[in-house]
Parts: C-alpha cells; structure tokens; sequence
C-alpha cells in the first residue's frame, strides 16, 4: 500500500527557511562528513522527462524498447531460487468482515468514522471477496506464473478479540489453512506477513493498542499461535508491514482524526509516533526470538519485517541539504534497522528528539540486535530533500529531522519521469540506490522487495496499463543491477495482485495485475501487465 503520496497534496506548507542556531551551525558539517550517503546514478535518458511537457510522447518508451533489446535481465539471469511473486493484504482484499466469526479490526473503525474522507466506502466490507474466492484467486496467481505470493493473515479473523482468553476462531483458523494449502498446491510459496495495518479493535479501545506495551505479550501470543498452525508450510515469515508509515500517518498525521495543523512539538500526538514505533520493534524482536528460539531450527523458515521507503536525494549541493538527506534517511529507515541491526535507534535522532523517542533497556537491546533475517522493502519512488531548520508541522516526513521531502531540487527538476496514468515520479535509480545503501551500511542483510507498483488511477483503460510494464520491467532491471554490484536480493513482489483497497483512494488506483470489475460481479481480468509478468516469468520475452 502506498499512502505517501497522497501527502504531496498535503505539501502546501511551505516554512520559511530561517537562522539557524549555533547548534546546528556546529551539527551539519560534522554529520555531513560521516555521511554514507553517496548517490550512485544509473545513467539513462531522461530527456523525455522534461516537467511540464504534454504527455504526447511517453515518458516510459525508452524502456519498452530496451525490454526487447538483449539487455534486459531475462528472468533465467536471476538466481533459479528468487523469488518472484506479487501480493496483497488481508484487510485490503479479503472483505467478510463480519462473517465467519471475524472481529472487528481498527480499521473497520476508522473507515466507518470516517466515510467521507475514504474512498470507495461503499465496497469496503466486501472488498473483493477474497474470503469466498481465494481458490480462484489462486488459479490467477498461477496464471502469473508466480512462485511466491506475499500475503497477510488478519489478526482479528483468528483471534477475534486479539487475546487467547478471547478464543480462537476456527473457521478463521481453516481459512488460512486452505488458502497456504492451496497456494502450496499450485507451486506458490506463501510469504506471509502476520500484520498488515489492521489489527483487533477490542485491543485498541481497551488499552490502547500499539501505544501500550501491553500489546507485545498479545502480539506474541497470536504469533506462536500462526508458527504453530502454519510454521510446518510457511518458510517466509514478516512480523510487520510499514511500521513507519503506520506510525507517521497515525499520529504526526493524526490520521484517526484527519488534520495536519496542528504543531507537533506542542502535542502529544508526535510523540504517540515514536511510542508506537517503539512497541512495533519490541513486538517485532520479541516475535522473532520466539519463532527464532521455538520453531526456527525445526520448521526450517526465516523471519523479517518490511519497511517502507524511497531513496532520498540532496536538494541542492549544499552542504545542509546533503546532511539533511542523511537525516532523513537516519529518520526513516535508520529508525528501523539501526534497532533491528544494531539495536538502538540512530545517534541523531536519540539527539534531535531527546527525551520524546522511548528508550530499550540493555536486555531490549541484545533482543532487536539481530533479530531479522531478513529485510523486506516495499519502494514506490524516491525524494529530494531539503534542510528545514523550523519546521511546524508535520507534513508527512519525521517532524523532526530538520528536512523535508521535495518532489523537485533546487533546478525545478524531479527525480526520473513522471507517469501521466499515475501520481508519481518514476525512478528506478532509487531502488537500486536504496538496495546499494543498505548493502554498505547494515552489513549486505538478505532484502527482498516486498512491494513494488505503479497506480493506474488516470487511465482511460484500466487494462491497458503499458505504463505499469514499463514501471515494473525498469525496477527489475535495477533490482538486477543491485544484484550485479553485490547486494544480496532475494525476491521481488510486485503490488498488487488484484486490485486493493487503498484506503483513502479506495479502489481509484486500479493498483492490481488482475483488474476487478466492480460492475461485473467482481470478475477478475488480466490487465496487460499481468500478461507481460506472466511472458516475462514463463518464456523468454526475445522469443
Ligand atoms: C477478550 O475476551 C476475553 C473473554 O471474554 C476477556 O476476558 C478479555 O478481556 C477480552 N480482551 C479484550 C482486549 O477485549
Ligand atoms: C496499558 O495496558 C494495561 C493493561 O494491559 C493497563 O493497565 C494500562 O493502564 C495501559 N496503559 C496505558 C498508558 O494505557
Ligand atoms: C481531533 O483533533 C482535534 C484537534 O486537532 C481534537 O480537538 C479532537 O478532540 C480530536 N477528536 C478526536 C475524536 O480524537
Ligand atoms: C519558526 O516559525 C514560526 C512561524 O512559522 C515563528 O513564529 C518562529 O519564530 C520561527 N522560529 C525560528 C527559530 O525561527
Ligand atoms: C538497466 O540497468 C542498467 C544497469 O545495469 C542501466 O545501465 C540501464 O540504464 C537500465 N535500463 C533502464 C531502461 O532502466
């Protein structure tokens, strides 16, 4: 799921750039000379991008040609065990919310309290009826010529109220049994997260969910419960999905309560960011010993978490803005993986949000140290970004980091091209620059792109989304550069297989490989893209 965009429409706050204390005057040339950072280009033609044309010509026609040229990465030039594969989420495919003794999930709260602001609302309880179709779904998939399909299991349909004193729910249980059963059956490997966004609502209005500590025994509990009833299938496991987006958007963005103008420093709400970050990684690290210490040796599986991330790139040349790009690469994935690799969060940001940014006990620490296998990023498109030394707001980034992202530098440039059917700027380079960073900085960890996508929302056909093949075949190609120059990718999944719930855009996105047909009872069609996927993993696409 991609939420960061629908920020650029919240960009419209603009602060001054304004003196800057004698602090930072001392701070940014030291960070700036401890900076990884180092911007590898893939050189390419960006000359059809140029902002402002007219879409007569498209952007992306380099890259159709260069897919039938033989330098495009066959899929035989992949390791024979990748894996290549495509997704989804519980919550955004499966709909029967409230059938087969399913709970309530937060988000069932949220969308209902929220109708006006989400899109689609009218389809959200049925979504695409996943729940009653997956032996379908499961043949489409097939089609694909997938060999894994990342999936989600939804807390609240096997445990309906979060807790075992709550009770399991059987029928809950056998859904997931016969889905992996069926997945396995068809030659596809289930890569499972165990929390995709929604969770229990009881625990939420109870004690408070992710914000209490309380959670983790709870999320450990409904953890072993899955290792237990699925580990004997399941080998890929992610404890879970975007823990810093969920975290910015629910509290700097005060999504529950949709406003952005209030000033973060001054509210608890900002704050409410790191606590819940803070818990995500204990539940993450605490799951993980579990499955580590329990089931690992004897099931054979791997367990990571996912983030959710763009490369940044300097606004200017400017020395500032150079440190602030370190900065918010610190504040977003350093935020995540200096715990979980190194276990403590990073040295500026302990330094920047002081006493509001929780702190591990030792004991904490040497659990997070190490506690994933692996590392699975979901990536979209990338950002310039700027110093911003008084910021006020948050606007979608850390409030603060002391930096900003911005769609276009200093030049007015953007980063790669923009996609007429889309919303975003396309640029594969910063895939390829994110997977080369985390090769340097946290010691070559196994990755595996979890997401990958382009929205088809301004298309006048959502069939014919040649944009999409070209999105997805560019970022394929860097994946395999990465490959090339040493980093240890293991897969890639490209989102979404059918088209999902996203949440404030609801289904506008057309993000799936299979369009739905929303008018023709839910009929799942191939989009041209599923038909190029499925060329490019099943035959040599030169033939
Ligand atoms: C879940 O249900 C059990 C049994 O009714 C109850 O004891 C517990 O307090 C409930 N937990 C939550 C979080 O609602
Ligand atoms: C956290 O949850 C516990 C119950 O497990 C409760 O006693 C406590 O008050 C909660 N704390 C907060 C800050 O809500
Ligand atoms: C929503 O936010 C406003 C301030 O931004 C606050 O006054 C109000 O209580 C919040 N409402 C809910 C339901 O949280
Ligand atoms: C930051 O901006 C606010 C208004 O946007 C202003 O009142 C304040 O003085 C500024 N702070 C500094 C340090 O410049
Ligand atoms: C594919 O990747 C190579 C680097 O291996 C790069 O030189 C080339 O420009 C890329 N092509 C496209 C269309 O992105």
């Amino acid at each position: 799921m991609q939420k960061m965009e629908t920020l650029s429409s919240l960009r419209i706050f603009k602060t001054i750039l304004i003196i800057l204390s004698l602090v930072l005057l001392f701070n940014i040339p030291t960070q700036a000379q401890g900076l990884l950072y180092k911007l590898r280009p893939i050189q390419h033609d960006l000359a059809a991008s140029k902002i402002g044309e007219p879409a007569t010509t498209k952007p992306y026609d380099y890259i159709l040609k260069f897919l039938s040229s033989s330098s495009f990465p066959s899929r035989a030039s992949f390791p024979s065990d990748f894996l290549f594969g495509t997704g989804s989420s519980a919550l955004q495919i499966e709909g029967a919310g409230h059938e087969g003794g399913r709970g309530l999930g937060i988000w069932d709260d949220i969308v209902n309290q929220h109708k006006d602001v989400y899109g689609d609302v009218d389809k959200f309880p049925k979504k695409i009826e996943h729940y009653k179709r997956y032996k379908e779904d499961v043949q489409l998939l097939k089609r694909l010529g997938v060999n894994s399909y990342r999936m989600s299991i939804s807390w609240s349909r096997v445990m309906p109220n979060g807790t075992l004193e709550g009770g399991i729910n059987k029928e809950g249980i056998n859904f997931y049994n016969n889905l992996i059963n069926e997945l396995l059956e068809n030659g596809i490997e289930p890569f499972v997260t165990i929390l995709h966004f929604d969770y229990p609502l009881a625990l939420k209005q109870k004690f408070g969910g992710f914000l209490n500590h309380s959670i983790v025994k709870h999320y450990k509990d409904y953890s072993e419960l899955l290792f237990k009833t699925y580990g004997d299938r399941v080998k890929y496991w992610t404890t879970i999905n975007e823990v810093e987006v969920t975290s910015i958007f629910q509290y700097m963005l005060n999504i529950d309560n949709i406003s952005t103008d209030e000033e973060c420093k001054t509210t608890r709400k900002c704050t409410l960011s790191y606590t819940l970050l803070h818990n995500f990684l204990l539940a993450h690290a605490s799951t993980s010993k579990l499955y580590r210490t329990k089931f690992q040796a004897i099931q054979g599986g791997e367990i990571g978490l996912v983030l959710s991330s763009g490369c940044y790139v300097p606004y200017s040349s400017k020395l500032e803005d150079v440190a602030a790009t370190q900065r918010l690469m610190d504040f977003y994935w350093g935020w995540i993986l200096d715990p979980v690799f190194h276990g403590n969060y990073p040295k500026i940001m302990r330094k920047l949000v002081g006493n509001r940014l929780p702190k591990f006990t030792k004991k904490e620490k040497k659990m997070l140290k190490g506690s994933t296998n692996f590392i699975g990023i979901n990536y979209y498109t990338s950002h310039f970004a700027i110093y911003e030394p008084n910021r006020t707001k948050s606007i979608g980034d850390s409030y603060d980091a002391l930096a900003r992202s911005e769609v276009f530098n200093e030049e007015g440039k953007p980063l790669g091209y923009k996609d007429q059917y889309a919303w975003n700027y396309v640029y594969p380079e910063g895939l390829y620059n994110m997977l080369l960073y985390i090769k340097d900085k946290y010691k070559n960890p196994k990755v595996y792109i979890t997401e990958n996508g382009v929205a088809s929302t301004k298309i006048p056909n959502p069939l014919k989304d040649e944009h999409r093949i070209a999105y997805i075949a560019a970022h394929i190609n860097a994946t395999k550069a990465a490959i090339d120059d040493g980093a240890n990718v293991r897969g890639y999944f490209a989102w979404a297989a059918f088209d999902t719930f996203e949440f404030q855009a609801g289904y506008s996105g057309n993000w799936g490989l299979y369009h739905v047909d929303f008018n023709d009872n839910l009929k799942r069609i191939p989009t041209d893209a599923a038909k190029w996927y499925r060329k490019y993993l099943t035959h040599d696409l030169r033939d």
